[in-house]
């Protein structure tokens, strides 16, 4: 996918250790009379209704007392099992901003409310579901960009790899905080990520013509460029305009991680153009239309103090080991490891591996010994595959060394290996390695070089 390879310089030495209070807690006490309106409402609200509503990932809405009502058997399962709300880093192991996390007393209140026969009790006194906009996570965007035209999806049963497009023209140029990519065909998109071009006023461009969309170029970009109109028209050098790497993210699962204003953005220009270098989606069977957008947020005043971000093992600044072969019929352990050069403050973390996956940690060890811990998922799940935001920066010390382990069920008994019997599965190369049968073994990380008392920043917007 993408490197980005400023690591920095300074020093100081402190230690943090990300600790929330939040962990759960064993005392349940249950009232006599369980009601939605007193009891059941307001955690369905808080913790379901933000993806459970129209436009969003969920696949019914949960934004009443009869919406609850219908799926009660099955809300009574997710909660029980913890599938959900789907949360899958371990709260033992590191926190999270936005952490979903039901605690024991709020997974038994709605068992206690669903085998009660769901009473309402007084509906004067149910609390109004949440309003959220529509069309977004977030609420209103500053700015929608639209594709200049719906994407074809072949109905030919293999994943697809696209280059999309996105141009603006703007009155005077805007800061950004951040882009919200709003997908439209959720079940089938693996990836994306997106870079932005902004175009010197004084050469001359075209960038609304040529290919709005175009399939993935792989090594000739040069070419690909021009046909998707990219390129300056005045055969001066440089040919392609200024690129800002990685201001557009998906996974599923996700949703962009919103800062505060001192951390984070960018500039865009009067002239420019998001351009998702890789959009991938899963094989379809069927031909279908994406008509997915950008939603832009800005902000008042230009970024303090931009971010950056790297990735280890699979196309990153560290290898693998071993490589990544998973023989069949076996559950197989890799690490990837990388030692910081220079102070740096992370601010979040994104594992990702593909449907073989099963237990993901990430720990660094600083240079006096201390282990300082980054995330675990001890049972990874394709898809939920979030941009994991700590809820202050996480100082990692000149020296530190990030130690990444991914084990991988290559057995039958693992329900999602895509391969019965199964076969031997390895990382591929370039696309090849993405498609969703083969494997990858990434750790992301975004972070800003370390200033003093990073470790005391509320990341909370
Ligand atoms: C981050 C977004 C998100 C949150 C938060 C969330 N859900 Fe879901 N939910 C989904 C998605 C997406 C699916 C579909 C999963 C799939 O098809 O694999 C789903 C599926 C479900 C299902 C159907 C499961 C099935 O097997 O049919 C139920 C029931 C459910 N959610 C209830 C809840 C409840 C109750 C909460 C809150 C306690 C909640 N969800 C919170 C996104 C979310």
């Amino acid at each position: 996918m993408h490197i980005v390879k400023n690591i920095f310089l300074f020093l100081v030495i402190i230690l943090f250790i990300s600790c929330g209070d939040n962990k759960t807690t064993t005392k349940i006490s249950i009232p006599d009379n369980v009601t939605w309106s007193e009891h059941i409402a307001p955690i369905i609200f808080k913790n379901c209704t933000p993806c459970h509503r129209k436009g969003e990932s969920g696949p019914f809405n949960l934004l009443s007392y009869y919406d609850a009502v219908k799926k009660a058997a099955k809300i009574k399962f997710v909660t029980q099992t913890k599938f959900m709300p789907p949360w899958p880093a371990d709260p033992e192991y590191s926190h999270f901003m936005g952490e979903r996390i039901l605690s024991e007393q709020n997974i038994a209140l709605i068992k206690t409310w669903i085998e009660n026969k769901m009473p309402r009790g007084d509906s004067a006194k149910e609390p109004q579901a949440p309003v959220f906009y529509t069309g977004s996570f977030f609420g209103k965007p500053d700015m929608v960009i639209k594709m200049q035209k719906p994407i074809v999806i072949k109905g030919n049963g293999t994943d697809a790899f696209l280059m999309v497009k996105f141009p603006f023209k703007l009155d005077s140029e805007v800061f950004v905080q951040y882009v919200e990519f709003v997908p439209n065909q959720r079940k089938l998109l693996h990836h994306v990520n997106g870079h932005l071009l902004s175009y010197d006023e004084t050469r001359s461009f075209n960038y609304f013509a040529g290919e709005s969309n175009l399939a993935d170029a792989l090594n000739n970009f040069v070419d690909a460029y021009s046909k998707m109109g990219l390129t300056y028209t005045d055969k001066k050098e440089p040919a392609l305009p200024k690129l800002l790497p990685n201001v557009i993210y998906y996974l599923p699962g996700y949703t962009p991680p919103v800062y505060n204003e001192d951390i984070g953005g960018f500039k865009l220009s009067k002239n420019g153009a998001f351009f998702l270098k890789n959009i991938h989606y899963g094989p379809s069977n069927i031909d279908l239309l994406d008509s997915s957008y950008l939603n832009i947020f800005f902000r008042k005043t230009p970024p303090k103090r931009p971010l950056y971000e790297t990735q280890m093992g699979t196309f990153g600044i560290s290898p693998i080991e071993p490589k990544l072969i998973i023989p069949p019929n076996e559950i197989k352990t890799f690490h990837t490891f990388f030692k910081i050069e220079n102070d740096i403050s992370i601010l979040s973390v994104n594992p990702h591996m593909h449907l073989l996956g099963k237990v993901f940690v990430a720990y660094a060890i600083a240079p006096q010994g201390d282990t300082i811990k980054l995330i675990k998922i001890n049972n990874w799940d394709f898809r939920w595959q979030y941009y994991y935001s700590y809820e202050h920066p996480v100082k990692l010390a000149k020296g530190s060394v990030i130690h990444v382990y991914g084990t991988y069920d290559n057995t039958a008994q693992n329900k999602l290996n895509p391969f019965h019997p199964p076969r031997q599965v390895e990382q591929g190369e370039g696309n090849e390695s993405m498609q969703t049968t083969e494997e990858m073994f990434q750790f992301i990380f975004t972070f800003m070089p370390y200033k003093l008392g990073d470790e005391g920043i509320e990341l909370k917007k």
